[in-house]
C-alpha cells in the first residue's frame, strides 16, 4: 500500500474540534477547509486528488496563515479504500465530518454508471462504516440541487418531491436515503444534507478556485475558458425556454458563501441534538439566466465573450432556484454575494490562473522551499508510509 500522509504542519491545541474532510482538495472543499481554519477549527483533509491538485492543499494552508494553517493536515487516500481510510480514524479523534469526497460530471455518470455508483457510494459507506465504529456521528452531506430534477414550480423547498435524471443524481438521492435510514436506525446520529444550487466564484485571493479537468460541463468554468482564450466561443443551450430571455435560469451562489454555510451547518451539529436528518438548500433565491450571467462575467473581465445558440442539452430544467428560508432560520445563514462579485472573484482567479493549477509550479510564493522543508519533517515525524 502506497499510503501517503502529509501533515502539513503540527500545531494547534488538543482542545480543539477536528474535522475530517473528504474531497477538500477539490473547488468546494478547499474553499471550505480554508474557512475553518480560519475558524480555528484543525482539519483534517482527505482526497483521492482524482479531480484536485494537491497545490490547492497548499495554497490553502498559505491562505489561512502561519497560526492556522498549522491545523491542516492531508492524506492523498482513496475513501473507496476502506484501510486507507480507517489510519486516518486511527490517527485523529474526529468530532465531525464534512463528505464532499465524490465525482460529480452528469455526462460522464451517464456513459459510466458503474464508475460512478461504486466510487460515490462504496466510499461513502466505507466513510460512514468508520464512523460508526469509530464514534463520529456528526455529518455534513454534499448534496444537490440535481435532486429536484425538473421541478414543477420554483422556488425550491426542501419538501419537494425528488427525482434525479440520471446515474450521478442518484447517488446524491441513494446517499440522502441511506443517511435517512442511518438517522431512523441510531438517534445518535446528527446529519445536514446540503443541497447546493449552482456553485460559482473563487476565494477572493484569487489564489484557490474552480479548476475542472478537460472539457468543463459546467457554465461559468466553461465561459472563463472563453475569457482567458483556452476556448474560442460558448454554446448556449436552448434560447426557448419559458424564461426572462428564453435561456436557462438557476441559482447561481458564491463559493466564498456556501464555505460559510458549511461553518453554519457544524455549529447546527453541535448544537442542536435533535437535528436528526434534515436537508438545507444553499442558494440566493435569485434566478439569473445564462445570458445574464454572461453579461455579467463580461462587465467583469472587459471582454467580449463569443457564443453561438444550439439545441437545448438533454434533461436541462428551464429554470431553478432555491428557497431559502429554511436555512436563514434554522442554519442562522445567508448568502452574501451576488453575480458580480461572483464574476469578479471568477475573473481574478482566472487571470492569475488561466491554466489553473497545473502550471502553477513557477509562481509558488518565496518561501515555497521552507515550506517543502516543514512538511517533509513532519512526514517523517508521523512515519505512516507503510
Ligand atoms: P470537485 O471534483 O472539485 O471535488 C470533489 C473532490 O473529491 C475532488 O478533489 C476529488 O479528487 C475527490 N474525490 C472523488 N472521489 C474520491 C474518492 N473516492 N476518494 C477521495 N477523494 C475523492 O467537486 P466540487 O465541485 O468541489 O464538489 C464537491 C461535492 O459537492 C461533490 O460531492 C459534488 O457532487 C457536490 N456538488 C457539487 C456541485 C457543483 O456544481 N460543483 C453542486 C452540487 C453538489
Ligand atoms: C447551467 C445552465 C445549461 C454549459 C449542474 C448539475 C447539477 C449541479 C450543478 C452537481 C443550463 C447552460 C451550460 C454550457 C450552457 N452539480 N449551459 N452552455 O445543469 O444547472 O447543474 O451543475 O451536483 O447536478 O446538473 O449547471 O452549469 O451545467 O448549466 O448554455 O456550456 O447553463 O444549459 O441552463 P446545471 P450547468
Amino acid at each position: 500500500m502506497n499510503y501517503h500522509l502529509k501533515k502539513m504542519m503540527n500545531g494547534g491545541s488538543r482542545n480543539e474540534r477536528c474535522i475530517l474532510v473528504t474531497g477538500g482538495a477539490g473547488y468546494i472543499g478547499s474553499h471550505t477547509t480554508l474557512q475553518l481554519l480560519l475558524e480555528g477549527y484543525k482539519v483534517v483533509v482527505v482526497d483521492s486528488l482524482d479531480n484536485s491538485e494537491e497545490e490547492a492543499v497548499r495554497r490553502v494552508v498559505e491562505l489561512a496563515g502561519s497560526k492556522n494553517g498549522l491545523n491542516l493536515y492531508f492524506y492523498k487516500i482513496d475513501i473507496c479504500k476502506k484501510d486507507d481510510l480507517e489510519r486516518c480514524f486511527q490517527l485523529f479523534r474526529f468530532d465531525a465530518v464534512i463528505h464532499f469526497a465524490g465525482l460529480k460530471a452528469v455526462g460522464e455518470s451517464v456513459a459510466k454508471p458503474l464508475h460512478y455508483y461504486f466510487n460515490n457510494l462504496v466510499g461513502t459507506i466505507n466513510l460512514f462504516e468508520l464512523m460508526a465504529n469509530y464514534g463520529c456521528k456528526k455529518l455534513v452531506f454534499s448534496s444537490s440541487a440535481t435532486v429536484y430534477g425538473q421541478p414543477a414550480s420554483v422556488p425550491c423547498t426542501e419538501d419537494f418531491p425528488v427525482e434525479v435524471l440520471n446515474p450521478y443524481g442518484r447517488t446524491k438521492l441513494f446517499i440522502e436515503e441511506i443517511t435517512r435510514d442511518l438517522q431512523k436506525a441510531d438517534s445518535d446520529w446528527r446529519i445536514i444534507l446540503l443541497r447546493y444550487f449552482n456553485p460559482v466564484g473563487a476565494h477572493p485571493s484569487g489564489r484557490i478556485g474552480e479548476d475542472p479537468r478537460g472539457v468543463p460541463n459546467n457554465l461559468m468554468p466553461y465561459v472563463q475558458q472563453v475569457a482567458v482564450g483556452r476556448r474560442t466561443e460558448l454554446t448556449v443551450f436552448g434560447n426557448d425556454y419559458n424564461t426572462k430571455d428564453g435561456t436557462g435560469v438557476r441559482d447561481f451562489i458564491h463559493v466564498q458563501d456556501l464555505a460559510t454555510g458549511h461553518s453554519a451547518a457544524l455549529q447546527k451539529l453541535f448544537n442542536c441534538s435533535d437535528i436528526g436528518c434534515t436537508a438545507y438548500n444553499l442558494g440566493t433565491g435569485r434566478g439569473t439566466s445564462v445570458l445574464e450571467m454572461v453579461a455579467a462575467f463580461e462587465r467583469a473581465c472587459g471582454k467580449k465573450i463569443p457564443l453561438r445558440i444550439a439545441d437545448r442539452r438533454p434533461g436541462d430544467a428551464s429554470e431553478v432556484y432555491a428557497a431559502t428560508e429554511k436555512a436563514e432560520r434554522e442554519l442562522g445563514w445567508k448568502a452574501q454575494n451576488g453575480i458580480d462579485e461572483m464574476c469578479r472573484d471568477q475573473w481574478n482567479w482566472a487571470s492569475k490562473n488561466p491554466w489553473g493549477y497545473r502550471h502553477a509550479h513557477s509562481d509558488r510564493p518565496d518561501n515555497e522551499q521552507a515550506f517543502t522543508e516543514r512538511v517533509s519533517h513532519v512526514v517523517r515525524g508521523q512515519a505512516v508510509t507503510t
